[in-house]
């Protein structure tokens, strides 16, 4: 997976840098084309020497040589990704304000490719509310961050803050940036988020929906190549990835409307959004003032696009939905998955920790239509969406 890819990696001044001593031999071993660059403060970690012999290149440090100017724009553009690990608690506080003090800084600054980063620290440093923000700043520049571990520390002390192990970091950069591109030519359809139905021009009827776990799915279908229409109801949540096509809607309606436009033309569709089942009869034009001790609203079904898209669905088409149960869940899973003629049913139960809206993990099951059964542990929403959208792979059989 690894053949050829162009990496940098950087490493800033921190105990663990010795790690990517490591992490830079088993990249030159799967193939990549390793470019290292060094903090000044790194080079009292790691020997560029050594770093230079086992990524068959030179070692870049400065921004100026006696007679030379590091082309950092350049760099920037040559790779495929830029990893710094460890990164420092200075550097990710020079990466959030901007700065520009030395070539690995520049090249951060000038990368068009995607930058990962794996923080190293001990845990009073790491738990720093300024460590937090600056974290959170990087990753609103869309920088990806590699979770730390836990365990013994520089210090001796034994807590949060120990870098990512290399092969963890490999794995995540085969899993995240390099994974075949098995959906390559393929449309499909996502609909995630709650929708909002409005009683007047101030008040609707909505769910707790985040629209993470759809977001998370409309992702990994992208990473495997696929073309994506992201049908997304009302989410506070942002999709930097610049390929995915997003439609924004507000109502089950909208949501129909927009999931039916492109239906004809979709080869896979996954329906994980949250569709008000009832919408108010009427919505009124001006505020509805109080006036009496109840109230009492009336509402009329919405459209089923699940079940909708199912009655349309050709031979070639694969159409996936969403089950979120609080009880009998096998049962009710398996009868959405015939009364909606879907060919296969993702089951989330409240019952289960971890698992549901706005959470950052899930637990799911999976039931295809032969009704076989996936089942599959706790883990974080973009695990689970690697797990469904590898299971549609296997079904489809591409
Ligand atoms: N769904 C849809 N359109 C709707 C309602 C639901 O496409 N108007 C889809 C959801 O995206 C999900 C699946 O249908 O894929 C959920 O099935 P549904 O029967 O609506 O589940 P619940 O709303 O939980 O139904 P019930 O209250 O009967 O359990």
């Amino acid at each position: 997976m690894l053949k050829g890819k162009k990496i940098i990696i950087g490493i800033t001044g921190s105990i663990a840098a010795y790690k990517a001593i490591l992490l830079v031999r088993l990249l030159i071993k799967a193939g990549a084309e390793v470019r290292v660059l060094l903090t000044p403060a790194a080079k009292d970690f790691v020997s560029p020497l050594t770093l230079s012999t086992l990524s068959k290149n030179k070692v870049l440090i400065e921004l100026f040589d006696e007679d030379s100017w590091a082309n950092h724009v350049m760099l920037g553009r040559w790779a495929d990704v830029m990893v710094i690990a460890p990164l420092s608690c200075n550097t990710l506080a020079k990466m959030a304000g901007g700065f520009c003090d030395n070539l690995l800084l520049a090249v951060y600054l000038s990368a068009t490719c995607p930058v990962v980063v794996a923080p190293a620290m001990d845990e009073d440093m790491w738990k720093h509310p300024s460590a937090k923000s600056n974290l959170e700043k990087i990753v609103s520049y869309g920088n990806k961050i590699i979770p730390v571990e836990s365990g013994e520390l520089a210090s001796g002390l034994v807590g949060e803050g120990r870098m990512a192990e290399p092969e963890a970091i490999v794995k995540y950069l085969e899993s995240n940036f390099f994974l075949p591109k098995t959906l390559a030519g393929k449309k499909v359809l996502v609909t995630a988020g709650p929708t909002y139905e409005a009683i007047d021009p101030v008040r609707f009827v909505g769910n707790h929906s985040s629209g993470k776990m759809g977001i998370a799915i409309a992702k990994e279908l992208f990473a495997r190549g696929a073309e994506v229409t992201l049908v997304l109801g009302p989410s506070s949540q942002s999709i930097t990835e610049n390929g995915i096509k997003v439609k924004r809607v507000r109502s089950a309606e909208e949501m129909y409307n927009a999931c039916t436009e492109v239906y004809a033309s979709t080869d896979i569709a996954v329906m994980s959004a949250a569709v008000a089942d009832y919408t108010p009869i009427n919505t009124a034009t001006e505020k509805i003032k109080k006036n009496g001790e109840t109230w009492h609203l009336e509402f009329k079904k919405t459209r089923d696009i699940l079940k909708s898209l199912g009655e349309k669905k050709t031979a070639q088409q694969f159409l996936v939905g969403f089950a979120l149960e609080t009880n009998n869940e096998r049962e009710y899973a398996l009868n959405k998955l015939k009364s909606k003629n879907a060919d296969m049913i993702v089951m989330n139960s409240l019952r289960d920790a971890g698992a549901g809206f706005g959470h950052d993990t899930n637990k799911i099951t999976i039931f295809d239509k032969s009704g076989r059964e996936y089942n599959f542990d706790t883990k974080s929403k973009s695990a689970v969406a690697k797990d469904i959208v590898d299971t549609i792979i296997h079904l489809i059989n591409v």
